[in-house]
């Protein structure tokens, strides 16, 4: 099963898996996969801090980091990143801070113990993009830098790539890999609508091989649904050279996740998640719950562009983490999480969740081999 870009990367398969925790990168990298870490919540500090820890514990193996730059956003050209934030919160409106507040004291979520600790702009830009960047290609391990929401800019692509590591990048429509591929980009992630975090609308059965084709020899990593192995064979039948997962690892033994997050993944069904720009801005496939509802309503705010919407929710989003188990929480919290969620049911560490879909993956070639005549 070994691929082109296994042998690239000097993995054993080629199972990515996208996630927020340093010890799922480790775990993944150690059971022959990849793993891949989100940095778009870290300060560039914090990121130096988890990758500090990780290259401390991933011996000589591989891993990714992973980073948003959109393709349009509010501030967009502006790289001093204190200006960016300043001018940013002077664009939000105080009725969205106030609806935030106001749904959150109504479902009992605590303050945030530090008042004077206020929470500042995430990564989803250029200007803090690059700081994280900059420091991830100072580790000769991460070898390789994915971007979600569009292409990585010019500059960013050739630090990248100058410096031996492969870039590549998600996408959920045809023209956009078609962009990412005249930008020079080494690999792409093809995700269709049922993955988990921001996603497009087609569904991966249909995007992954319209993809595939358009852009010739790039290798494709198929994203969007893929729970088991009978789903990865799907992916690499439809010519996909890996596939690219992360609903799969929010769960995991080694997850960070709170227990009562991990049993709000346990307890929903496939139906159970929505498209939602509530959080970030943009459309983004999490649990429907009363948050999603509430800022859906016709009487209520329209969810503000990106990254606006991210500097009314950054403090919704600890305080639901830090108070996960209290008062009710989890109807307002943050859980992007992909259709596949309606099969994840229990806790397996990952390992065994390499090794099941691998297991799966053989079983179901065999069953499909011995759909040809015998002869
Ligand atoms: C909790 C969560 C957060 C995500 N955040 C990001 C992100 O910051 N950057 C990114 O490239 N993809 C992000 N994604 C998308 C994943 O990289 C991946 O493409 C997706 O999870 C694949 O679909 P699946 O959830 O069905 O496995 C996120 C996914 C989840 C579940």
């Amino acid at each position: 099963m070994r691929t082109e870009i296994c042998e690239k990367l000097g993995i054993e398969y080629p199972i990515f898996a996208f996630t927020h925790c340093r010890d799922v990168v480790v775990a993944v990298s150690k059971a022959g996969g990849i793993g891949v870490l989100g940095a778009v919540g870290f300060s560039p500090d914090q990121l130096k801090q988890e990758l500090d820890w990780i290259d401390e514990h991933i011996g000589d193996l591989p891993y990714g980091v992973d980073i948003v730059i959109p393709q349009k956003y509010e501030g967009m050209g502006e790289m001093n990143p204190e200006k960016l934030e300043a001018m940013l919160k002077d664009m939000v409106p105080d009725e969205h801070h106030e609806f935030a507040k106001k749904l959150l004291s109504e479902h009992g979520v605590p303050e945030w113990p530090d008042s004077d600790d206020e929470m500042g702009l995430l990564g989803w830009n250029e200007a803090i993009a690059t700081l994280l960047v900059d420091e991830a290609i100072t580790r000769p391990n991460c070898r390789l830098i994915a971007n979600a929401l569009g292409t990585p800019p010019a500059s960013i692509i050739e630090r990248i790539q100058d410096s031996g590591r492969l870039v590549g990048a998600l996408c959920g429509k045809v023209k956009q890999a078609v962009r990412h591929k005249e930008a020079g980009l080494d690999f792409i992630i093809a995700q269709g609508t049922e993955g988990g975090g921001h996603t497009g609308e087609v569904g991966s059965m249909v995007l992954w091989p319209q993809i595939i084709d358009a852009v010739g020899d790039l290798p494709v990593l198929a994203a969007g649904g893929i729970g088991n192995g009978r789903q990865m064979l799907a992916a690499m039948s439809l010519g996909a050279a890996g596939v690219w997962t992360g609903s799969l690892w929010l769960a995991v033994e080694e997850a960070e996740a709170e227990p009562e997050q991990k049993e709000s993944y346990f307890k929903a069904t496939s139906e159970d998640t929505v498209r939602s720009r509530s959080w970030t801005g943009k459309p983004c496939r999490m649990l429907k719950n009363d948050w999603t509802e509430a800022w859906a309503s016709e009487e209520t705010p329209d969810p503000l562009g990106m990254p606006l919407q991210g500097l009314v929710t950054t403090d919704a989003i600890r305080r639901t983490h830090k108070y996960a188990g209290v008062g009710e929480c989890q109807k307002v919290a943050f859980n992007p999480v992909g259709q596949v969620v309606g099969m994840i049911n229990s806790v397996e560490s990952c390992r065994d969740v390499i090794f099941r879909l691998l297991s799966e993956y053989v079983d179901a070639m065999e069953r499909v081999n011995n759909l040809m005549p015998k002869e």
